[in-house]
């Protein structure tokens, strides 16, 4: 099938880029993102593109070059559904904070009722793709809803998992390692993923583009982020052994990454990895090997969410301990509150919990992050439900200016690898501060004998 009508379920992180990318680089074809969220599709039609709901560098320029020519955002979900050759499906699956697999199993609740509103509303047959990172076997699921509800017309499902990485997903979009399309092996099937392949095919080299049975995309999605996430609690691990010696984990880094089985990305130790994926991803696969009865998979990957838990647990009784064991009344400084640079999503930041434990021994927070506002960082303390939200309000405050959020604090901790971080006068900051003045540098950000040469008492992740 020529695909000429594109419509995508979910205006988020992942939907948004990528649907502004296809249309940027299809101009035939029509491109709408649907959802049901009014304030979010206003924002993304927002005269001023730098008002786009999403910020990644590089995307409002694609906004501003695409929007209302071939790429359209609406909150006509059934129209968008009626008229579309090829939906996506990019809704959000947070693992399930109630009933069976609470705190494990993704929430599939999203994606039923998009399948059952495409079933409801679709008149001719459609390619349906599962964007979104989902556990394996749901395009059966899917596959099911779609069937038994529909009005008899044909649904192929194709599995096209994302593997853009956020800060960097305009690049990663134009340019990916590799695009993954999974789908029935019967011939309809086959045929399916080759109208997909076509679309790709207009900017990504076709020996990128891989071809798969669905379950095998839809676990390879699953296995990436498992990978990924375990190089971060590895590292990680290490950084509290090279504390504990001579060993500095920058040293070990750059070491151990020059062998080129090993490879150098993905070995920064830090406060622990945040992110809507890793943490989701990982305990799905835990759950998906629990269900299999192999308790000995589960564990093994379990053990990277539990690194991760203790890295940043260990960051905050670090701060207290070393604020002569109380920060009671102290006010910290946080720099940084969105889960990594170039992005303004703070899904699972270790800067969350790194602050909800501060709270609890009564500290002072004043943040400053250069794109995260007020109220979501009230939203995902409020969302741990460790205390009532007046008692939040009370104990955070945020600053749109570094300098005001350091003035009289007792310390600085870096939650995020912001690059203007590390252009600030440091030597304004300290002169401002409390004496002695800290800094707890959860990313291994700064110069440290700079930092010490101005008279801060400066702690890194691993050395
Ligand atoms: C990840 C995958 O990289 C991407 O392919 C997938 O599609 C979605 O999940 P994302 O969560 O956007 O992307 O960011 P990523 O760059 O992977 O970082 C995840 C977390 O790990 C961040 O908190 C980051 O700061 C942390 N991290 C990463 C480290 O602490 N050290 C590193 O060396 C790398
Ligand atoms: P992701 O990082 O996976 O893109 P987001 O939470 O940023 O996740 O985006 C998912 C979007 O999907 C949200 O804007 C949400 O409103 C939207 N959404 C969820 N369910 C539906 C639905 N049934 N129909 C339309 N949009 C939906």
């Amino acid at each position: 099938m020529k695909i000429t009508n594109i419509c995508c379920i979910g205006a988020g992180y992942v939907g948004g880029p990528t649907m502004a990318v296809i249309a940027e680089k299809c101009p035939h074809i029509k491109v709408t993102v649907v959802d049901l969220n009014e304030s979010r599709i206003a924002a993304w039609n927002a005269e001023d593109v730098n008002n786009i709901p999403i910020y990644e560098p590089g995307l409002n320029e694609i906004v501003a070059n695409t929007r209302n020519k071939n790429l359209f955002f609406s909150t006509e979900v059934d129209k968008a559904i009626d008229e579309a050759e090829l939906i996506f499906i990019s809704v959000n699956t947070p693992t399930k904070t109630y009933g069976t697999g609470k705190g494990m199993a993704a929430d599939l609740k999203h994606i039923e009722l998009c399948a059952r509103q495409i079933a409801k509303v679709a008149k001719n047959d459609k390619i349906i793709v599962e964007k979104s990172t989902l556990p394996v076997r749901t395009a059966e699921a899917l596959k099911s809803i779609l069937d038994n509800t529909g009005n008899g017309v044909q649904f192929q499902i194709l599995s096209n998992p994302e593997f853009l990485a956020e800060g960097t997903a305009v690049q990663d979009l134009l340019n990916p390692d590799r695009v993954l399309i999974g789908g029935e092996t019967s011939p309809e099937g086959q045929k399916a993923i080759d109208s997909l392949v076509d679309v790709y095919a207009n900017w990504v080299p076709k020996e990128r583009i891989l071809k798969t049975n669905v379950w095998s995309s839809e676990l390879s999605k699953l296995t990436a982020n498992a990978f990924l996430a375990q190089r971060v609690s590895s590292i990680n691990a290490m950084s509290e052994l090279c504390e504990k010696t001579e060993a500095n984990i920058n040293e070990v880094a750059k070491a151990i990454g020059m062998d080129s089985r090993i490879g150098s990305k993905f070995l920064k130790a830090s406060v622990g990895f945040g992110g809507s994926c890793f943490q989701k991803d990982i305990l799905n696969l835990v759950y998906i090997s629990k269900a299999f009865g192999l308790n000995e998979v589960a564990d093994y990957w379990e053990q990277v969410i539990i690194m991760n838990d203790h890295q940043k647990r260990r960051f905050s009784r670090n701060i207290v301990q070393t604020l002569y064991n109380t920060v009671s009344g102290k006010k910290i400084a946080f720099l940084g509150w969105a889960f990594k640079k170039d992005t303004n999503d703070t899904r699972e930041s270790a800067a969350i919990y790194v602050a909800d434990d501060l709270i609890n021994e009564q500290a002072s927070i004043a943040m400053y992050d250069p794109k995260v506002k007020h109220d979501q960082v009230l939203s995902d303390l409020n969302y741990l439900e460790t205390r009532s939200a007046s008692e939040n309000e009370k104990r955070i405050s945020t600053f749109d200016n570094p300098y005001a959020a350091c003035e009289n604090a007792h310390a600085v901790a870096i939650l995020t690898e912001w690059d203007e971080f590390k252009t600030y006068d440091w030597k304004r900051i300290y002169d401002s501060m409390l004496k002695p003045a800290f800094v707890f540098d959860g990313r291994n950000l700064l110069d440290g004998e700079k930092m010490k040469a101005i008279g801060f008492v400066y702690q890194s992740i691993g050395s």
